[in-house]
């Protein structure tokens, strides 16, 4: 018994060394943390339950027979934030770059599965170079089934995407499909495809971070919900997201015991709005001065800057905050703030949190570069979404 107890946790050691101290090195020196220090970052001490360590790709072409990893790139299981369940996956860059293989996929797939079934949040955390190229479609037919499974649960469960390291081709559309998507500075990026592969395309020039990088996403695409200074910042603050988030559809918004008195009267709120409309003030003064303890967490504070979004609380319980923000253009709405607020009245209609809004619009942004851009369509989803929410 003693033997096989020891052959047990050999392998188990094997597997938790992923890619071998050489690969590892080279991650600790980009500046990031591993597929496994993340974890114990993201989840309560001890609660981490691994699944399918041992499991290892069947590819045999191009010598991959001899080339094989137990866990096979990504590390998969359930854990607890702050005591409350939730489901992940975990990219291991030392393993083929993290590459996507068919059992790679099913190990996603499988946590997936059991996140929405058991009604629990999924965090996938990426840095990983896309589809294996070895196992040629076999690997696109595992984005497949990952793609299925963030559509089916969309709306059921929340499903939050960490960016920590590149994250190219197939790998970019099932954060796409989730419900945030969250990236590191300065060592991540996420694009379809490279700046290889675009030079020869297009004859464009660019570089990982101009086409990619957590700066381009956040504040021009809008492909992102936020970013933050390294993995650990990244993993606390997403540990700071799931608190205010219910675990699924079928739950109320969490509730936490605040100090902040709700019969509070916040005196300084009847001089902050100016009264002359046309002078500026900080939204985010007012919001913080309503919600509990003057906290809140902003999703997209990049981009449409002239929405606010954000989870808060009052009187303990989560609300989202949808408020135009005079600062910036007036507070007018327009493309890009139509579809930043829509989502976000969207993800909060599905799970069950009250939408706090504080209005204070000119209206919507006049012009050709709007108008071209279908401000219709755009501010539709925004009425849209308000309309729908119950
Ligand atoms: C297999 C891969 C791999 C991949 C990286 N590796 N990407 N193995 N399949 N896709 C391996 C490398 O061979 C290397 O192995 C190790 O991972 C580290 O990679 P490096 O290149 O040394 O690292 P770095 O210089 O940091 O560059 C990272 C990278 C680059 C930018 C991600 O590796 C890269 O460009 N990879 C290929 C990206 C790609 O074309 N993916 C397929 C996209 S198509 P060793 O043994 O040396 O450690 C796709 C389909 C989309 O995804 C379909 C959607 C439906």
């Amino acid at each position: 018994m003693q033997d096989i107890l020891q052959a047990l946790e050999a392998k188990r050691a094997k597997a938790r060394a992923g890619g071998g101290q050489k690969r590892v090195d080279a991650q600790h020196a980009k500046g990031k943390l591993t597929a496994r220090e993340r974890i114990e970052i993201l989840l309560d001490e001890g609660s981490f339950e691994e699944f399918d360590m041992f499991v290892e790709h069947r590819c045999t072409e191009f010598g991959m027979d001899a080339q094989k990893f137990p866990g096979d790139g990504v590390i998969t299981g359930q854990g607890t934030i702050n005591g409350r369940l939730i489901y992940l996956f975990s990219k291991d860059f030392t393993v083929f770059g993290g590459s996507l293989s068919l059992t790679h996929a099913a190990k996603i797939v499988k946590v997936q599965q059991m996140a929405a079934r058991n009604g629990a949040p999924v965090i996938g955390l990426f840095d990983a170079g896309g589809a294996r190229i070895q196992e040629g479609v076999d690997s696109l037919a595992g984005y497949a089934d990952i793609f299925m499974e963030n559509v089916m649960s969309s709306g059921v469960i929340p499903q939050i995407s960490v960016i920590m390291g590149p994250c190219a081709g197939g790998d970019v559309y099932s954060p796409a499909l989730t419900d945030f998507i969250f990236m590191v500075k300065d060592t991540s990026y996420m694009f379809v495809t490279g700046p290889d592969v675009v030079k020869t395309v297009t004859n464009e020039v660019v570089t990982a971070e101009e086409l990619g990088g957590a700066s381009v996403h956040g504040a021009k695409s809008g492909v992102i919900d936020g970013s933050f200074d390294n993995d650990f910042d990244t993993l606390f603050q997403m540990r700071r997201l799931v608190d205010y988030l219910p675990l699924s559809n079928r739950e109320k918004p969490p509730t936490r015991p605040t100090h902040d008195d709700p019969e509070r009267v916040e005196m300084s709120l009847d001089s902050l709005v100016p009264a002359n409309p046309n002078k500026p003030y900080d939204m985010k003064e007012l919001i913080e001065k309503v919600v509990d303890d003057g906290d809140y967490f902003e999703i997209a504070k990049d981009f449409g800057k002239n929405i606010i979004t954000a989870f808060a609380r009052i009187e303990g319980s989560t609300v989202g905050v949808v408020a135009n923000q005079p600062m910036s253009l007036a507070g007018v709405l327009d493309i890009d703030s139509s579809r930043k607020a829509a989502r976000f009245v969207r993800f909060c209609d599905c799970f069950n949190i009250p939408i706090v809004t504080f209005v204070d619009v000119p209206g919507f942004m006049p012009g050709t570069k709007q108008e071209y851009g279908g401000l219709i369509k755009h501010g539709a989803k925004l009425l849209f979404a308000f309309a729908e929410a119950t």
